[in-house]
């Protein structure tokens, strides 16, 4: 049997034309194009259409392809009374874990996940705050009317273009845990929303997508630069981590951080304030730093969860809808990861060492 790895390191498990994550040049590659290109230039639409049928769209097929999300986002909204206590959930990852699974199976898939998925978010987010769901309104690209569906207000263009290079990159990133968890889900021939449901399971936790709510929690815990050092220093004398720092794949930044500051720096030139981005910066040097010294072999820099952090704090997200965000995004990557491992057509079935008791003999088992 091979030599086994807990984390499956370094093991490749399929072969893939969505992404390609570079992780000693830190860079992100989606459907032939560098993440800061797409960042800079798409619409999540965009996006979407490239992973799903290998090319960004003509201008047509895109007016197609975000009539069919409005609708998607429509019929989501005629579901949201059927969805018995899923948005009542503390948790807005329960939520929507709970609210996804009353997708009908049969629908044509990614439309309709990645359509549900931010009026799920938003009516749980207005729910806990004892507000009415918002009606969507079709004829909006999704990053506008996810942020409407929020607010209750037409958001600014400069909040839309944040919140489209957030989940325009975040999109996709190769074989992560989520992306695995769908694809061996698909892999056994279940239904898509099944899939898409074990996506968002692996994704609640805080070692995968579960981490930039707490990253803004600890910049409030540290509070001003100068405190930076001592905190992360107590911290990481009690065992702790750092959220927002650290990755399986990247040894040098994640490049999805830069792409984020820039978003944060276009917004700031369109006035809109990045209240947290001074004391983000202070704490990336100090953590890199304390990082350094505790793990001097090891390099560990900033993820894409500690800018994430700052850029939906800034476009004005609540900290809650951080990950469930993150979600909306990632399920354009998982639907086009479960379309392609469907055309793979294997199990994913791996194997395990067992180490327990030898068997006793059957005579000894009985007496
Ligand atoms: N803070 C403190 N120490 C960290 C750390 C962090 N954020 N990330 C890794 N380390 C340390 C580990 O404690 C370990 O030290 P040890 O060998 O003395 O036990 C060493 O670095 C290697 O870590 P390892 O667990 O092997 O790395 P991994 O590849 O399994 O973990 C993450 C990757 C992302 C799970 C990890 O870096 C982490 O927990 N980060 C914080 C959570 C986070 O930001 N999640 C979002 C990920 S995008």
């Amino acid at each position: 049997m091979a030599a086994s790895s807990s984390g499956l390191d370094g093991l490749v498990v399929a072969e893939t034309e969505l992404s390609e994550v570079d992780g000693e040049q830190g860079r992100l590659v989606i459907r032939g194009f560098d993440v800061e290109v797409l960042a800079e230039r798409s619409e999540f639409e965009d996006v979407c259409h490239l992973l799903w049928k290998g090319a960004l769209p003509s201008a047509a097929e895109k007016a197609g392809l975000r009539a069919r999300m409005g609708e998607a986002r429509s019929a989501a909204y005629r579901l949201l009374p059927h969805l018995g206590d899923a948005l009542t959930q503390a948790d807005g990852m329960t939520a929507l874990r709970a609210a996804t699974g009353h997708l009908s199976a049969s629908d044509p898939a990614a439309i309709s996940i990645v359509g549900a998925l931010p009026v799920f978010a938003s009516a749980w987010l207005r729910a806990t705050r004892g507000l009415p769901a918002i009606a969507p309104d079709p004829s909006l690209s999704l990053a506008a009317d996810y942020l409407r569906m929020i607010g209750g207000e037409l958001p600014q263009m400069a909040l839309v273009q944040g919140m489209d290079a957030y989940l325009v990159t975040v999109s996709d990133h190769g074989m992560n845990a989520s992306t695995f968890a769908a694809r061996v889900v698909a892999s056994t021939a279940s239904d898509d929303v099944s899939a898409v449901v074990a996506g968002i399971c692996a994704l609640k936790g805080p070692l995968h997508g579960g981490a930039p709510g707490p990253v803004l929690d600890m910049l409030d815990a540290i509070g001003a630069a100068e405190q930076a050092e001592a905190w992360l220093e107590q911290a990481l004398a009690q065992g702790e981590r750092i959220m927002g720092f650290g990755h399986r794949i990247y040894r040098v930044r994640d490049p999805r951080a830069a792409v984020f500051e820039q978003a944060i720096e276009r917004l700031q030139a369109q006035n809109v304030a990045s209240p947290r981005l001074a004391l983000a910066r202070a704490v990336e040097r100090a953590a890199e730093g304390a990082l350094r010294a505790r793990h001097p072999e090891r390099p560990l820099h900033t993820n894409v969860e500690f800018y994430t952090a700052v850029l939906l704090d800034t476009v004005g997200l609540p900290r809650e809808l951080f990950t469930p965000t993150f979600a909306v995004a990632r399920a354009a990557g998982w639907c086009a990861h479960i379309a392609e491992q469907r055309r793979a057509g294997r199990l994913i079935r791996p194997e395990s060492r067992y180490v327990g008791p030898p068997p006793l003999s059957r005579v000894a088992a009985l007496a």
